[in-house]
């Protein structure tokens, strides 16, 4: 989601201010930092970061003035305290009201400083973008945002708004505008994106498995995606439309974070391990070849051995083909942060580095598995590595690199998996058969 309200931000201020990307903070007016508030870890690296770029106002270009922004969720947690910690920043922003970036410009254009904005407008920042996305093969689409769902570890529902849904005919008229600029993969995004309810003109409601099947029957839609979904959000219909529409990838990105019914109720979660499995089992029985990936948060409070055996338990059950996995980082203003039973840092990296090699072991044994199948792979351009190669990702979103001629790429190609790689795969191009 941040790097489509990046590349939005783009779009606006080249709209505005004929703004164009450049490769380096030097050659940059405008620097913005679009920012996550996730972990401790992402805030710092704000701060980190600014820090590296307060030096260019010092250095031989000192004589330049650049503007600085702080856009995102730190922007939006920060608000008007972000200035004590680093003064020289000119505008913070957040990420419903970065369509107000032009005016906000203007007004440090005509020498105001210091500007803050992060009330969450009444108005859709999406009715005052541009309404063609920048875009490549593969194009992100929010449809819907922010999250009601309070888990007690998480900012997301401070940072970005209560849960709202784009309406049928917005979505569908944004991918309409990038599938004529060539894309033929559409991401449907949200934080809680199987929450989804929009309505289309005649008011009828589209829950997200309905609004993926008005997806494929958009014209050059070949593949559609969606991330992230909650496991209390599904229904049958969702699962059903992996039987359903063609186009859907076979993958699906269900965290669950525990897998101890104990520490998932603490999160507030709102579903058991046995629920999520449920889901889990309808899920491989509708579609025997997805890829199934997840989050995990190590170290919640109160995890015990036990408890962490169970996640362990649950990840060797389900076979995840990814997964991230997080260490618990205290956030300020969530219900967990006030909790007791603190588990000791070097207990949580010590059960965060079992849990990443099993994770890793069982990924490498599930891209084994796809030895010897035919995959469908999206062509994304020349791989980094290997002469004549080109990368794509299969439809279990696993990179897979293989030799071909540079015209498939941007188009959907047959490929053979030949070899296994800890990250990726390696194929053979099936001549003839795209
Ligand atoms: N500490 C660690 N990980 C977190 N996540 C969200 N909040 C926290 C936190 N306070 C993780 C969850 C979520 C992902 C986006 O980030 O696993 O699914
Ligand atoms: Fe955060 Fe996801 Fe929970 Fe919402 S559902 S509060 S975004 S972890």
């Amino acid at each position: 989601m941040n790097a489509y309200d990046a590349g939005r931000m783009a779009d606006l201020l080249y709209k505005s201010h004929k703004l164009s990307m450049v490769e380096t903070p030097q050659q940059a007016d405008l620097i913005i930092l679009n920012t996550c508030h996730i972990r401790e870890k992402a805030d710092d690296k704000i701060f980190s970061e600014l820090g590296r770029l307060k030096k260019l106002t010092k250095g031989h270009n000192s004589n330049k003035r650049y503007i600085f922004g702080v856009g995102g969720c730190v922007g939006q947690a920060q608000g008007a305290e972000l200035f004590k910690r680093a003064p020289f920043v000119d505008l913070v922003f957040g990420p419903q009201n970065y369509h107000h970036l032009p005016h906000m410009l203007n007004q440090v254009l005509d020498g105001k400083r210091q500007l803050h904005d992060i009330e969450i407008p009444p108005e859709s920042k999406f009715d005052a973008l541009p309404s063609a996305p920048s875009s490549g093969f593969s194009a992100a689409v929010p449809v819907q945002e922010g999250c009601d769902r309070f888990c007690t570890y998480c900012v997301v529902p401070f940072t970005r708004g209560r849960e709202w849904s784009r309406p049928v005919a917005d979505i569908l008229q944004e991918i309409k505008n990038l599938t004529e600029k060539g894309a033929i993969e559409i991401e449907l995004l949200g934080q809680n994106v199987n929450a989804y309810l929009g309505h289309d003109p005649d008011g009828v409601e589209h829950d997200l498995a309905l609004l993926i099947k008005q997806v494929s029957l958009v014209n050059g839609v070949e593949r559609i995606r969606f991330i992230t979904s909650h496991p209390a959000d599904m229904n049958d219909d969702l699962i059903a439309a992996f039987g359903e529409v063609p186009q859907l990838n076979s993958y699906m990105h269900l965290p669950i974070q525990s897998g101890s019914d104990k520490i998932l109720t603490a999160m507030e979660r709102g579903h058991t391990v046995a629920e999520y499995l449920t889901w889990i089992n309808k899920l491989k029985t509708t579609c025997p070849q997805i890829t199934l990936a997840s989050d995990f948060i190590v170290g919640f409070p109160g995890e015990t051995e036990e408890d962490f055996q169970n996640t362990l338990n649950l990840i060797k059950e389900v076979r995840y083909g990814h997964a991230y996995s997080f260490l618990y980082s205290p956030r300020p203003g969530t219900a967990a942060a006030d909790m007791k039973n603190i588990v000791p840092q070097e207990v949580g990296e010590e059960r965060l580095s079992r849990l990443q090699e099993l994770i890793n072991t069982i990924q490498i044994e599930e891209n084994q598995a796809q030895v010897g199948r035919v995959e469908s792979v999206l062509v994304e351009g020349v791989a980094k590595k290997g002469e004549g190669m080109l990368a794509g990702r299969t439809s279990g979103f696993r990179r897979i690199n293989f030799l071909a001629p540079e015209e498939l790429i941007g188009t959907l190609a047959n490929v053979l998996v030949t070899e296994a790689r800890p990250n990726s795969l390696i194929g053979e191009f099936i001549r003839g058969n795209k």
